[in-house]
């Protein structure tokens, strides 16, 4: 959803091109360019999109590198810019530079920082913060000339996504193999309050009473088990969750081994439950059909529950002995 109809921007753009060809040329010291987002030593967190915003005044190659890598080199003579960048994990570097034949005209970093606590690097560097966009007190000016950034009737239950304000600047979100419900059908305003302030749109901490509103299921089993996995007791599902859409099933951050061994190091090695052995061989963790369900790979979560349990190691199938969990799947 953007502010204007076709006619103004037609005469904007030849306001653009009024500009371009009398405003060039005598200051030459006008930078090509000014990044308007996202912050210097600016903190992500959740999936780690972030779009650059870059105001261009002058024609030329937009040079767009991530941590040294070149993600593209767009000729842009647009006035605003957008280019949305996935973060690694940790420590980031964006490199924009105005390049016109061979002569470096302007450049900008930004350091960035991608949180998430199933990152190796997890401690946040001195000197970075985390700068929420949507500030109630603060509309960013710039964006305001072009987009609507008050929420907006049609957010509650939008007939199509493009009926959500939040579409045309958030769909990058969505796009993977899953997508979870309430965000397929681009509901935002169902875990994101408008009301909050002075960041806008936050979601509860820890979210689990948010999840657990529409997963009943989830909820009834978890109360009722007397053992809970750690990072699911903390109530932060989205640990592990990705809330919005993910190339995981279940929407998981990771794939389901890489995410148990991201905390559960020592189990990457391969040698678990019967490494006792007279040959020191182990039980496989994956790289097999699961023997419950065929059409999966079989991992961790196939004999432990990551949410909680009847018995201490979380084990699944209501096992409580060592015993009723081998013959689940070595019945006989
Ligand atoms: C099921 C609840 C839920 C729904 C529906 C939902 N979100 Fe979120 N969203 C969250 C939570 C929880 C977080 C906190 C991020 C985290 O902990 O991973 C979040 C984080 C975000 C972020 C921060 C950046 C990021 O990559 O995670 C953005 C942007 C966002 N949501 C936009 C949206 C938009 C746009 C929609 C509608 C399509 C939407 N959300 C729908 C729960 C939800
Ligand atoms: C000159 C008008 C203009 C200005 C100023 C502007 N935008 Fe945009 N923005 C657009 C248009 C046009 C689109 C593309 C809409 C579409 O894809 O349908 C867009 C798309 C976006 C997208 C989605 C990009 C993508 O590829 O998914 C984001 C995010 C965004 N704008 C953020 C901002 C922010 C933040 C600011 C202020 C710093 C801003 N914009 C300023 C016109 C503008
Ligand atoms: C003008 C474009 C634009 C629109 C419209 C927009 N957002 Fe955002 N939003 C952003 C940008 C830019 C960020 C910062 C992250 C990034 O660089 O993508 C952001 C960040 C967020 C975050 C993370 C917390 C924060 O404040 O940084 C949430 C949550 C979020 N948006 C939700 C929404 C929801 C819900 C809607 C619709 C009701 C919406 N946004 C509409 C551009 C927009
Ligand atoms: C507004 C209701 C609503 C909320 C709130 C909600 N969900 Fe969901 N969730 C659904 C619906 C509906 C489905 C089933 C449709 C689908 O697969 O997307 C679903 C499916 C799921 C699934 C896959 C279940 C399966 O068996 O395939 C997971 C995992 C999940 N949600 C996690 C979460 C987490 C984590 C949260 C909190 C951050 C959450 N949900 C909050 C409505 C909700
Ligand atoms: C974010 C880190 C984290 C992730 C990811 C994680 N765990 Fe855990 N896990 C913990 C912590 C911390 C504990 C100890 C607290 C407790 O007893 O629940 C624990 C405990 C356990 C226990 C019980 C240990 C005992 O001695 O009783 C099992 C079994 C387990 N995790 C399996 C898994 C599986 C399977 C996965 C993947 C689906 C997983 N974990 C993912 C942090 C994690
Ligand atoms: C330690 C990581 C982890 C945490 C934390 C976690 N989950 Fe899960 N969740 C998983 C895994 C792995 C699966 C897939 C289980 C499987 O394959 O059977 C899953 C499956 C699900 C499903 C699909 C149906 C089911 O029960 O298998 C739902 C719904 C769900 N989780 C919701 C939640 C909610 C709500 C929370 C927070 C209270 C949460 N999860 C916390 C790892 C986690
Ligand atoms: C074939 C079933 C099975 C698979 C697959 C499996 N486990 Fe286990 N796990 C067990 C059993 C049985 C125990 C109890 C072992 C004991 O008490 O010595 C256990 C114990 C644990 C414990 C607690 C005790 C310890 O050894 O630290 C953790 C943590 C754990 N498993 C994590 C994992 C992770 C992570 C994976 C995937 C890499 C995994 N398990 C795969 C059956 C399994
Ligand atoms: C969720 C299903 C499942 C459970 C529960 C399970 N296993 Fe297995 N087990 C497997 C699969 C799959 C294989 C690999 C079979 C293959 O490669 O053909 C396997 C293989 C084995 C092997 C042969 C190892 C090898 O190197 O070939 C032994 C021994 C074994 N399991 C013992 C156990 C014991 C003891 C338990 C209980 C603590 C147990 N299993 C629980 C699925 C399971």
């Amino acid at each position: 959803m953007l502010k204007e109809g076709g006619g103004r921007k037609i005469v904007r753009l030849i306001l653009f091109f009024l500009l371009l060809f009398h405003g060039h040329g005598k200051a030459s010291d006008d930078p090509a360019f000014t990044l308007l987002h996202p912050p210097q030593r600016s903190t992500f967190t959740g999936t780690g999109l972030v779009h650059l915003v870059v105001e261009v005044s002058k024609a030329a190659h937009l040079s767009v590198r991530l941590n040294g890598k070149v993600q593209g080199k767009p000729r842009v003579t647009e006035r605003t810019y957008h280019y949305t960048l996935r973060l690694d994990f940790g420590s980031n570097k964006v490199e924009v530079e105005a390049v016109e034949e061979k002569k470096i005209l302007a450049k900008e970093t930004r350091e960035l920082f991608f949180f998430s606590v199933i990152a190796k690097e997890k401690e946040i560097p001195p000197g970075f913060v985390q700068i929420p966009f949507h500030e109630t007190k603060k509309a960013p000016k710039k964006c305001v000339a072009c987009h609507i950034l008050e929420p907006q009737k049609t957010d509650r239950a939008p007939a199509s996504p493009s009926e959500s304000s939040c579409h045309v600047c958030h769909k990058g979100l969505l796009q993977f193999r899953q997508v979870h419900g309430p965000a397929a059908l681009w509901n935002c305003l169902a875990c994101h309050n408008p009301e909050t302030s002075p960041a806008r749109y936050a979601t509860p901490v820890p979210v689990r009473d948010l999840c657990y509103r529409c997963h009943t299921d989830q909820k009834d089993y978890f109360f009722s088990s007397p053992y809970q996995h750690g990072p699911t007791a903390t109530g932060m599902c989205t640990i592990c969750h990705n809330p919005h859409a993910s190339d995981n099933e279940f929407w998981l951050k990771k794939p389901p081994w890489d995410l148990c061994t991201t905390c559960h190091t020592e189990k990457a090695s391969g040698r678990h439950v019967i490494a006792w052995g007279p040959s020191g061989d182990t039980h496989p963790t994956r790289g097999r059909p699961d023997p419950m369900k065929p059409e999966r790979e079989f991992s961790c979560r196939s004999c432990h529950n990551p949410h909680a349990s009847k018995a201490p190691k979380l084990w699944n199938f209501n096992a409580t002995t060592y015993m009723q969990l081998c013959q689940t799947c070595h019945n006989k």
